[in-house]
Formats: C-alpha cells, structure tokens, sequence
C-alpha cells in the first residue's frame, strides 16, 4: 500500500540513487480525440474517468514524487479495448466503461497494488 508522504519525503525518496522510478505508479489514459466517424476513446468517457482519477488520487494525497501521477496520452494504439489506461511499472493494461471501474482501478491497484483483473484488455488486442 502506498502510504500518504509529506512532500519533502516524497521528494527525498524519489532523489535517492535506489529509487526505481521518480513515481511508484503512473497511470497513463488515452484521450485521443478523432475527427469524423472514427471511433476513439474520447468518445467513451475518457477525459471524465481521467479526471475522475486524478481527482480520488489528489484527495487521497497520493499524487506526486514517489507516488502516483496521473496523465494524460495520446492514441495508445489499442483502441479497439477502448476506452482504455495503462498502469506503470506493472504495464498493466485496462479497459473500462463507468465510474465504478475508475474507482476500482484506484482503490485496488494505484492505491494497494493489486491488478484489477476483471478490467484487463485481453493480450494482444490492439488497433
Ligand atoms: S484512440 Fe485510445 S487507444 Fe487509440
């Protein structure tokens, strides 16, 4: 579980040589936005679960160095699992569809670590 740091904590830690990543997750949304009839992932929710996501992170006082950081992406190239997020370091990779599922992927996997496997794109789906 990721424990709420201060920032001068946050920010030693993510300054240390051992540090593995300036951040210990970093989710990623596709928000690409297509012009004409082809379908993309803004037109499913995506900028509404990204903000709802960065949100619940904020409020949690989880966001910053040495813990979560919430971002924005262009085409991911696996639109056809869209709309669609992928979590660092794991490279974890998820579809979803409501506020239910942000919350879900939130709570268990950016805030305790735990994969939400009922979310997950299927391997090899892509474009
Ligand atoms: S439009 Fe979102 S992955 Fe391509």
């Amino acid at each position: 579980m990721i424990e709420p740091k201060s920032e001068e904590q946050a920010r030693a830690a993510a300054e240390t040589p051992a540090a593995a990543s300036y951040y210990e997750r970093h989710i990623f949304f596709c928000l690409n936005e297509r012009k004409g009839d082809e379908d993309c992932c803004a037109r499913h929710g995506a900028q509404e679960a990204f903000d709802r996501c960065k949100l619940q992170i904020k409020a949690a006082g989880l966001s910053g160095p040495g813990k979560v950081r919430v971002n924005k992406a262009g085409c991911l190239d696996r639109c056809a699992a869209g709309p669609v997020a992928v979590v660092y370091p794991e490279a974890v990779w998820y579809s979803y569809v409501d506020n239910q599922d942000i919350d879900e992927i939130v709570a268990s996997h950016l805030i305790n670590g735990k994969v939400v496997e009922r979310l997950l794109v299927p391997a090899g789906q892509g474009r």
